[in-house]
């Protein structure tokens, strides 16, 4: 069977390739594997939580409707916590949508989410479905999103794909093709423009890169090998993140310690500024990741 559904998670198995699969958590259609070629490409915390009591620390938690914590006290975000609702509710398991690729759905509505966090959100007056779609081929993975609104009200909101990636040394990985794009470094609160033309991992890294072009495919090199080659579609903005030493300490859910050498986050989103949805519209993005490729230098 290529997709085999137990009460908490699915599971994907490439039918031309056994070694080759994908396991999405109900809770948060939070993908927490994917196996290619039997090598695991995502990084997940031996301590996460994956009973619901938390969201899950690794593979692919969803934000939504906003990223961070929103600061504009008049913003319809502005209650609720960090990243929103969607990673910590429990999606619905719509089914198997293609064979070939495997392809599979999970859907969101209010219903879903917990009522006293929902309510947080314009006063609980905002009616939406979201449709994620998980979709495993012989050599990509892509996650697919789409946002409507139901309801009589205009919602605005951010997205984002929170993808951790499983790296040997996180020292020895560097990422291309940021050069030249806006940056608003979190950590120190200041915006430039990128001018590394691949970025290296040495202390805590927290940036937003602005409006990096689709055209861009941003990779994961180490040592030469491209270890990840990553295209998106509707989404300009890419979170890079790495907590270091410090910042994992302070995570209860993270381990081990010194997991932070072993994981690196490019999180493809629509998080710079929101996206307006009114009654009956809809908003669909997508991140497909291609686990290989030839180092390519995209400048402007
Ligand atoms: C990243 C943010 O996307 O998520 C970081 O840029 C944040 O600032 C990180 O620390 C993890 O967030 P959380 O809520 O999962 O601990």
């Amino acid at each position: 069977m290529a997709v085999e559904e137990t009460d908490t998670q699915v599971i994907i198995t490439n039918p031309s390739d056994p070694n080759s699969s994908v396991t999405i958590l109900k809770y948060g259609a939070t993908v927490i594997s994917w196996i290619y070629k039997g090598e695991e490409k995502l990084w997940l915390s031996d301590d996460a939580k994956l009973d619901g009591s938390k969201p899950v620390r690794g593979g692919i938690p969803l934000v939504f409707p906003v990223f961070g914590k929103c600061k504009d006290a008049s913003h319809d975000t502005e209650p609720l916590p960090q990243h929103g609702f969607a990673r910590n509710s429990t999606w619905q398991f719509l089914g198997q949508v293609t064979e070939s690729p495997c392809a599979v759905q999970f859907g969101l509505g209010p219903e879903d989410v917990d009522q006293e966090l929902y309510k947080k959100w314009g006063k609980g007056r905002h009616d939406f479905t979201l449709v994620l779609t998980v979709t495993l081929a012989d050599d990509t993975f892509t996650t697919q999103i789409e946002v409507e609104n139901t309801g009589a009200s205009t919602f605005e909101f951010n997205w984002l794909f929170h993808t951790y990636y499983r790296v040997e040394d996180v020292t020895d990985s560097l990422v291309t093709n940021l050069m030249d794009s806006t940056c608003y470094d979190q950590l120190l609160a200041t915006t430039y423009q990128e001018k590394a033309p691949m970025l290296s991992f040495h202390e805590e890294f927290d940036r937003i890169y602005k409006k990096v072009e689709e055209e861009k495919h941003i990779q994961i090199v180490d040592k030469g090998k491209v270890l990840v080659t990553l295209e998106r579609e509707n989404l300009p903005d890419a979170v890079v993140w790495n907590p270091w030493i410090e910042k994992s300490k302070g995570m209860a859910d993270f381990a081990p310690k010194l997991g932070y050498m072993n994981m690196l986050c490019i999180e493809p989103g629509h998080v710079a500024d929101f996206i307006t949805l009114t009654r009956g519209e809809k908003w669909i993005a997508s991140q497909k990741i291609t686990p290989f490729g030839e180092i390519r230098v995209q400048t402007d």
